[in-house]
């Protein structure tokens, strides 16, 4: 039986990591996040709260159970926050991987990562893993320091890159396909982007893909990736179609005609087919994920 520790439990993706490890017995899974304790109730995991930016509450608990895997699906992922929080974005997106990064060696486990997207410029997409990354913000930045830290590490690690991840659990951060679900809901008019492009990832498959990392002893960088590029805009739309919500009320814009504060890399399209090869990732394509979502949404869908 393999001895995994999750990190960053409470987030989009920690959650959907624990829904996915709960039923199976092949694993002996400890959950850990920021937070005192995990946020969903209705399933049963074994927790501890870990700040993965303390290096000696790290050494201590990894040092004690002993995984043969690390998970990290903690970071700091607000990108305007950490364009203006830059010290703490750089203490979670890379001081908390040099710590984990540490401990791995120590006890000699597998550190599996996830980065982003927006290490590339976005200048021409359809990236593989070899292509030159050159990121346009900050937060950027930082997940390519991360990535940097294992890369240089010698440990045994997997960096999986993903884009806009959407899905949803308790009291998540709002993310891309939540927010145009409530404002279309209320009957909000929203303002979408038409030049940023790239592939919506639906959280099942991006947890589904760090397991099968596990199984298949994937090592290296690999684009995991939702099956289909679209604008910002054209997902609003796909989201209207299948939610049943009046796409009048979303309107095309510029990505420099909204109030952000960090600059966003614009066409960011992933080929994924090394992971493809690799451990047999076979993402959904928008209407089955949101359709997925849906039910998520309406309870019929939780495990
Ligand atoms: N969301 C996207 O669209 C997207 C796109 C590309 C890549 N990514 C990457 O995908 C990964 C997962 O993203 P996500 O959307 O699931 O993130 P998320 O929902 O923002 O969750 C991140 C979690 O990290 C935990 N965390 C924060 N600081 C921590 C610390 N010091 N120690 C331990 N845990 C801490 C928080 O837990 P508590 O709630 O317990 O405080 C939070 O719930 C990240 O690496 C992110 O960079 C995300």
């Amino acid at each position: 039986m393999k001895r995994v520790l999750v990190c960053g439990s409470n987030g989009l993706l920690g959650q959907r990591l624990a829904r996915l490890f709960h039923s199976d017995d092949e694993y002996e899974v400890l959950h850990s996040s920021h937070h005192r304790s995990f946020v969903q109730s209705d399933i049963l995991i074994d927790y501890t709260q870990l700040d993965i930016s303390n290096r000696s509450d790290v050494k201590s608990l990894v040092t004690s159970f002993r995984p043969d895997v690390i998970l990290n699906a903690a970071a700091m992922t607000n990108v305007d926050a950490c364009e203006r929080g830059r010290e703490q974005a750089w203490k979670m997106n890379v001081t908390a991987v040099e710590n984990l990064v540490e401990v791995s060696r120590r006890i000699d486990a597998k550190l599996i990562h996830i980065s982003t997207d927006y290490v590339f410029d976005g200048k021409t997409g359809q990236y593989t893993e070899t292509d030159r990354v050159n990121p346009v913000n900050y937060y950027g930045k930082t997940k390519l320091a991360g990535e940097n830290v294992l890369v240089s590490s010698g440990i045994n690690y997997c960096i999986l890159r993903t884009i806009v991840i959407y899905g949803t659990g308790v009291s998540v951060r709002n993310n891309y396909a939540l927010w145009v679900i409530n404002n279309l809901q209320e009957k909000k008019p929203i303002h979408c982007a038409v030049d940023q492009i790239s592939n919506p990832t639906y959280v099942h498959d991006l947890a589904f893909a760090m397991k099968q990392c596990i199984e298949y002893n994937a090592d290296g960088i690999y684009h995991v990736a939702g099956a289909e590029a679209v604008s910002r805009y054209e997902f609003a739309i796909r989201i209207a179609e299948v939610f049943g919500f009046d796409p009048e009320l979303i309107s095309k814009v510029k990505s420099s005609d909204l109030p952000q504060l960090a600059q966003r890399p614009l066409h960011t399209t992933f080929v994924v087919d090394k992971a493809k090869r690799t451990f047999m990732y076979n993402p959904m394509n928008i209407t089955q994920g949101l359709k997925l979502l849906q039910e998520e949404l309406t309870g019929i869908h939780l495990n």
